[in-house]
């Protein structure tokens, strides 16, 4: 279902692709920036019913896209506007959170301000208590965690930096003789930046839309944190010593063991593969690769640990916490994740090894063979 909707004050254009519902539902979060297309959000929502099926999830995947500038004064009441012109669906079938340029903070004061509670509302409204699954689902994204950072806004970036840890495990090299280099420092690139460096992983070059940051000898990846903005960008003014400033696109051919897109969509295309020198790359970002550029990267023997499985702990976790199934206490949120990605990720880079099938195909057989959802599904 492909639903086209313009904004009467500014003429933005938004999007609402739903690939699937599952027992009425769809999950997928809404992105905004200059330039975003129907057929990109077609794209993502393919991507959610990947993710969701992946992970067993008892949800369809859809996906909300709106082309406008998120620095834009204006914004977040186009965003509200969006909000309030989807709500059939968000009240009732499309359970949607941040993405690229849409923080949860942000979503989540919107939907408060419609009176829907939440980004989940649709799923909450299913609960037989909304009130007590929402204060559930609000502490859980609240949870403080080391590093002053939110539960909620860190738990798919640790599931990325899991999928890089898995392939260190995998080559038998221990995570300080692994390089990384991570392309975006937002909500998913911050926290996998956070979490490689905390397990001793070297993180030696990030970029973000101002351009690409290189240290050789890993790059102090808290010090650079702390010095975003809203939107995911460093400060340059105050840049700790010895860090060098390259332009933006130079973060591809970053000579590293591991790449992690995890900004844009179509990040690495047949114009950029052979720039590539990373062993791996891991998909943070949604449809970072090109399928023309990942048959080109498989060729030269560069697997590609697909989004629907390295991003994916997003949704999971969201939906495990919707389902009841992990609170507020952090420690068994990252350790149920940690466990499932290793898990999966030794699976794809096993049959990548021994039988030469790429780890989107291997993903793709997982998808195609979810386990039946029971209708309705019950939220405690
Ligand atoms: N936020 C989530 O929960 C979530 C979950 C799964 C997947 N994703 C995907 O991860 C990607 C990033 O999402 P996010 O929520 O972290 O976004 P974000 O807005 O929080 O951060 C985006 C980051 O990318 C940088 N950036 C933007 N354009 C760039 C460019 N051309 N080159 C280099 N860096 C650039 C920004 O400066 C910022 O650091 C998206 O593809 C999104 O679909 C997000």
């Amino acid at each position: 279902m492909r639903l086209q909707w313009t904004d009467s004050i500014t003429g933005a254009v938004g999007y609402l692709v739903v690939h699937t519902l599952r027992a009425g539902l769809a999950t997928g979060g809404t992105r905004m920036r200059a330039g975003c297309t129907l057929s990109e959000v077609e794209d993502l929502a393919r991507g959610m019913a990947d993710k969701t099926a992946t992970f067993d999830l008892p949800v369809g995947g859809a996906k909300g896209g709106i082309d406008f500038d998120p620095k834009d004064p204006r914004a977040v009441d186009v965003l509200e506007r969006f909000c309030e012109a989807m709500r059939p669906w968000l009240d009732s079938h499309w359970v949607t959170a941040e993405d690229l340029g849409v923080p949860q903070h942000l979503i989540d004061e919107i939907f408060a301000k419609l009176g829907l509670g939440q980004s989940y509302h649709a799923a909450i409204n299913r609960a037989d208590d909304p009130a007590a699954t929402l204060a559930r689902v609000r502490s859980g994204l609240n949870a403080a965690v080391e590093g002053g950072f939110l539960l909620g806004d860190v738990i798919g970036g640790y599931g990325v930096a899991h999928a890089c840890l898995a392939a260190a495990v995998w080559w038998g090299r221990s995570p300080a003789q692994t390089t990384v280099a991570i392309q975006g420092v937002g909500t998913m690139g911050g926290a996998a930046a956070y979490y490689l460096h905390e397990a001793g992983m070297q993180v030696t070059t990030v970029a973000d839309a101002a351009g690409t940051l290189h240290c050789a000898d890993g790059l102090d990846v808290p010090a650079l944190l702390a010095l975003r903005d809203g939107y995911g960008e460093i400060d340059r003014s105050r840049l700790p010593e010895g860090i060098e400033q390259l332009p933006r696109t130079a973060i591809l051919s970053s000579d590293v063991d591991i790449l992690v897109p995890a900004a844009i969509s179509y990040a690495i295309t047949p114009d950029n593969s052979f720039d590539i020198r990373a062993r791996i790359i891991v998909e943070a970002a949604n449809a970072a690769t090109t399928p023309e550029a990942e048959a080109m990267l498989a060729a030269r023997g560069v697997p590609v640990v697909p989004d629907f499985v390295a991003n994916a702990g997003a949704v999971a976790w969201a939906w495990w916490l919707l389902l009841g199934q992990v609170d507020d206490t952090p420690e068994n949120s990252f350790d149920r994740l940690r466990t499932v990605m290793h898990s999966k990720v030794a699976q794809l880079l096993a049959a990548w090894a021994d039988a030469g099938r790429t780890p989107r195909e291997t993903g793709h057989r997982w998808a195609d063979d979810p386990s039946p959802v029971s209708s309705p599904v019950v939220i405690p």
